[in-house]
């Protein structure tokens, strides 16, 4: 798990901003570095992983903030098709198939997503 610090305003982003089931990337603080994180939302839920593949290290947007999502659901990486669980960030098919999107810790406070 990675440490993922808030803004100065206490959280990535407001949940209304993100609608139900969207993936958007944001960039925030992770382990003290900028990252580019993308940010899934189902319902109350709001999960979040490092937009990094774990199959060569590359974006998984085909441009910023835009992500392929195949008929089956399931999260697909721009560079070379690996495709990802949105309920766990698991490789479920693909080069890295196994692997897993690095987990970036966040829930949803007071209306807005925030690092816990
Ligand atoms: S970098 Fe994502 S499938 Fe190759």
């Amino acid at each position: 798990m990675s440490s993922l610090n808030p803004r100065e305003d206490g959280g990535l982003a407001s949940l209304e901003a993100v609608a139900d089931g969207a993936i958007v990337e944001l960039e925030a603080l992770v382990d003290g570095e900028p990252e580019s994180v993308l940010v899934h939302r189902s319902g109350q839920t709001v999960r979040a992983w490092l937009n990094i593949c774990p199959h060569a290290g590359r974006r998984l947007d085909w441009a910023p903030g835009q992500f392929l999502v195949s008929k089956a659901g399931h999260l697909v990486c721009a560079a070379h098709g690996a495709s990802f669980s949105l309920a766990d960030g698991l490789c479920v098919d693909g080069p890295c198939k196994g692997e897993s999107l690095r987990a970036v810790p966040v829930t949803v406070r007071d209306g807005r997503i925030v690092a816990v």
